[in-house]
């Protein structure tokens, strides 16, 4: 598997409780290397952008304010698949569904407030981390 690259944000719950930290040091202990960082404050547009392809569900409107509801990180994580270490160490969406030992399971609030965002894909990836990072800002 060759080196891949995924797009991850610390949502405002986390940044909230002052968990930037604690959820990195899960994402390095999983193996992923911090290859750029950068704390924003997005705008309802911004978020509405970012998470267009949820335009149509009910909770769409929720998640938008939540997501400005304080800053959050957004990072690119590189590593060996790491698409799918990262989903892995997140856990389950719903942290009541998320496996013992990951960031959902121990710092997440609820399905919403749910601490981390994690690329689906490698094409997704691609995507999001142009959203928020320029080739530039991104040192392996
Ligand atoms: P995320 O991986 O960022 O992708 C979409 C987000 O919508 C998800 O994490 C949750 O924070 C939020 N969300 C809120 N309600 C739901 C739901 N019922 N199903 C999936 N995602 C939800």
């Amino acid at each position: 598997m060759a080196l891949e690259r995924t797009l991850s944000i610390i949502k405002p719950d986390a940044t909230r409780r002052n968990l930037t930290g604690a959820v990195n040091a899960k994402l390095e202990g999983a193996g992923l290397r911090i290859v750029a960082q950068r704390r924003v404050r997005l705008t309802t547009a911004q978020a509405e952008a970012f998470y267009a392809v949820h335009r149509e569900r009910p909770f769409f409107r929720d998640l938008v304010t939540f997501m400005v509801s304080g800053p959050v990180v957004a990072q690119v994580l590189e590593g060996e698949n790491a698409v799918a270490r990262n989903r892995e160490v997140m856990g389950a969406t719903n942290p009541a569904n998320a496996a013992p030992g990951t960031i959902r399971k121990e710092f997440a609030e609820s399905i919403e407030a749910n601490s981390v965002h994690g690329s689906d894909s490698a094409e997704n990836a691609a995507i999001e981390i142009a959203f928020f990072f320029s080739g530039l800002d991104i040192v392996g």
